[in-house]
């Protein structure tokens, strides 16, 4: 799969009548789908050669058009600057002649940010080791078996600066991934800072793209854009602190006209909770840079003498099957190769979640007597939210103060957890771990604790400050009020709660010197905290949460298999925010729950059934007082149970069809789920506003074995997949935000 060739090219000098040489180091990932290559010149500058769809094994080098450009004899009669502001680098460093977008830039002992890494050496290893930083406890990464993955891992050197930087790339056996990351030693005798360390950089042939991200707002996560690329820089990123509800860390380059179907398409996503950036640039040359990495801004880390950093990583999927390949591609990956949990391939309690029966308005009557009626319908697990400790009857105060509230939970947890599991169900609570209320014992008792700055007022929001988890003695002391919360009752869920950004970032802990790598230390911190859970606690179901979707990204899926997906349950805005999520998440991971109408925060109100048919493309529970819904929703919770029951597993390892988009079209929505085998298959359609005068709805089936006859339970119908992909089937309904689902089964072969 990784190979390296010797290859010596041939190129015109300008004015020179004898065509010159020069030998070449190739560097080439292959698997059927794809194929990576790179090239290692004289000087030992590393050159981008091609990414793709797999091609011949044939000397690419000619892509690299050594002889094009202004050439003036020096050394490898080149021009250097011609030649560094016009190659593909893999690398490119800053302040040597390459003005394009850079991945790597310092500030030396003497003030000097220009740096030089060149091809030292490299290794390929089987399979893919761990991303490990001394001093770091996890840092999350894709993960493989030997068999599974190769590496290669190529040194990169500055003499100059005492630096080298190993540069990873894995390639997985049979998915069209590469993931890539970076890892810089200083192994000089001075302190350098880094102030530029990106994880990845591609560079793409010509400017003919469009451009995808995932953009959105509380609420209203990951809404799809699509732009085409114009001359010079496009980014999406954020410098919140977390990977945020405004921006996921992902981009996808497309051809022209990539649809769901066809077209290619480069996709980058970035394992990381924090500051990202990715961006691609439309440089002079009419080539695409992309780059793809922790954002730069406001970033600064001290590397001493001996001292390592290890950046995030990158995934790279290419598709050629459009954008349902591409997510098909990414749901395959995180499902087998990224989360870790007990959980990731077994089927979730369905639960219910009390925050929007009750908000801060509970006792331990109150929580029983929805759990008592939710066991009765088929519901297996009481999630209680937010308001259970310290003195939180509203959200300005308490945060910090992990201990039981025994005005609404007389004698602690375990008498409350007893009489749910007495039920059958279990049991499952809300944390906001990172964060500490102005009013709270926690901030009086240790102010110092709050990110801050000295001086200068701190910016509240929701009344709270963010701890500062970059020191390890809140981690541990946070992490003891958590554990001694776990283990004073049987609890087997925990739902962790961001609601914040970070503002005024500043540690009381950390020298001076340190201070700007506080934004990053916050993220390792907080990746430390949730490793400890999840190996002291390894059968725990972690949800992860961030006001909804604001940290819905693949390093919290590390730890949790599932994330709450945004605080918008109103199933019609639903379809847009978990048809953009899909993207880059499978479904097992996306938290959704069926909740009252009056929808809280829209006042819309839709059929139960279609709040039902939306959340089943999730985790799959309920947030709302079943003892105080409608009877007539009510009665029908046991038959959504049953359907989350019979198709839970076809929908969480199956493959993913999209066969609507609400941001084109916002009449319906559709989606398939396919058995892998492709044995069945399950079709889901919203119709959002019914038409008068038009024909039924038709959608063309995808995924199926075109030579193999499906029968459908609800129409009745014998039909071949060939047919059902050519011809379709008429799904129309009456109504407005209405929906059904068609069931699909294979005849024996
Ligand atoms: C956030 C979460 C909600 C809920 C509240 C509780 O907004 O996204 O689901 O837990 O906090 O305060």
């Amino acid at each position: 799969m990784i190979r390296e060739e010797q290859t010596t090219i041939g190129f015109h000098v300008w004015g020179a009548e004898k065509l010159s040489e020069e030998k070449l180091t190739v560097l080439r990932l292959d698997n059927d789908g794809i194929t990576y290559a790179m090239a290692v010149t004289e000087e030992g500058y590393l050159l981008h050669v091609y990414y793709g769809k797999r091609c011949g094994d044939d000397d690419l080098t000619y892509l690299l058009h050594l002889d094009e450009g202004n050439y003036t004899p020096q050394h490898h009669n080149r021009e250097r600057m011609g030649f560094m502001d016009s190659r593909p680098f893999e690398y490119p460093c800053h302040g040597i002649g390459d003005f394009r977008e850079p991945c790597f830039m310092i500030l030396d002992g003497d003030g000097m940010s220009a740096c030089d890494l060149r091809y030292k050496n490299h290794r390929i290893v089987s399979g893919k080791p761990e991303l490990k930083q001394k001093g770091v406890s996890c840092i999350p990464a894709t993960f493989a078996k030997e068999d599974e993955a190769e590496t290669l891992i190529i040194t990169m050197e500055d003499e100059h600066a005492g630096l080298t930087a190993e540069l990873s790339y894995t390639i997985f056996r049979d998915r069209n991934v590469i993931t890539r990351a970076v890892k810089v030693y200083n192994r000089g005798y001075g302190d350098v800072r880094l102030q530029r360390v990106l994880s990845a950089c591609v560079e793409l042939p010509g400017m003919d793209y469009e451009m995808i991200t995932l953009n959105g707002n509380w609420a209203r996560e990951c809404a799809v854009s699509r732009v085409p690329l114009h001359a010079g820089k496009q980014l999406t990123d954020s410098l919140r602190g977390v990977s945020s509800a405004q921006h996921n860390p992902f981009m996808a380059l497309c051809t022209p006209g990539t649809d769901e179907e066809h077209g290619e398409v480069y996709a980058f996503h970035l394992v990381y909770s924090g500051n990202f950036l990715a961006e691609a640039e439309v440089t002079g040359g009419k080539q695409t840079r992309t780059v793809i990495g922790i954002n730069p801004y406001d970033f600064s880390w001290l590397l001493r003498p001996e001292e390592e950093f290890q950046t995030p990583e990158a995934v790279l999927v290419y598709s050629e099957e459009g954008l349902g390949g591409m997510s098909r591609t990414f749901h395959d990956l995180y499902r087998s190769h990224l989360i870790r949990s007990y959980w990731k391939d077994r089927e979730r309690p369905i639960l219910i979640n009390n925050w929007e029966a009750t908000y801060f308005n509970f006792d331990q009557d109150k929580l029983y007597a929805i759990a008592e009626e939710a066991s009765k319908l088929g519901i297996e697990m009481l999630v209680m939210d937010d308001g259970w400790f310290g003195c939180r009857n509203f959200d300005d105060n308490s945060l910090g103060d992990w201990v039981v509230n025994e005005e609404k939970l007389k004698g602690g947890l375990k008498p409350l957890t007893d009489r749910i599991n007495a039920l059958g169900m279990k049991f499952g609570i809300w944390f906001e771990p990172e964060m500490v209320s102005d009013n709270s014992e926690l901030y009086r008792a240790h102010p110092e604790w709050a990110i801050q700055i000295i001086g200068r007022d701190l910016t509240q929001a929701r009344a709270q400050y963010v701890l500062d988890y970059s020191n390890a003695e809140v981690r541990d002391y946070v992490y003891g009020m958590l554990t001694n919360i776990l283990n004073s009752a049987n609890i087997e869920y925990v739902k962790w709660d961001m609601n914040r950004a970070l503002t005024e970032v500043g540690s009381t802990s950390l020298p001076r010197k340190r201070q700007r790598e506080l934004w990053h230390r916050y993220v390792l911190g907080v990746y430390d905290l949730m490793n400890r859970l999840t190996t002291d606690y390894p059968k725990l179901l972690l949800e992860n949460c961030s006001s909804g979707g604001g940290r819905f990204d693949p390093a919290m899926l590390y730890f949790s298999p599932q994330i709450w997906a945004s605080d918008d349950t109103d199933a019609i805005e639903r379809l847009k925010i978990q048809y953009g999520t899909s993207y880059c998440y499978p479904v097992s991971a996306m938290g959704a729950h069926v909740s009252d109408c009056p929808n809280h925060l829209l006042g819309r109100t839709t059929p139960f059934d279609t709040r039902g048919d939306v959340a089943l493309v999730g985790t799959f529970g309920y947030e709302l007082d079943v003892t105080r819904i409608p009877a007539e929703d009510r009665a029908k919770i046991p038959g959504q149970v049953a359907k989350y029951h019979r198709f839970h597993k076809l929908m969480s390892d199956g493959d993913q069809y999209r066969l609507g988009n609400l941001f084109k079209d916002n009449t319906y929505d559709a989606w398939m789920f396919v058995a892998k085998d492709k044995s069945e298959a399950l079709l889901t359609y919203v119709q959002v506003l019914g038409k008068p005068s038009e024909p039924a709805k038709r959608l063309y089936l995808r995924g199926l074995d075109a030579d193999r006859k499906y029968f459908c339970e609800e129409t009745g119908q014998t039909l071949s997949g060939k047919t059902l992909a050519a011809c379709g089937i008429d799904v129309g309904l009456r109504g407005d935000f209405v929906s059904k689902t068609f069931y699909f089964k294979a005849e024996e072969a």
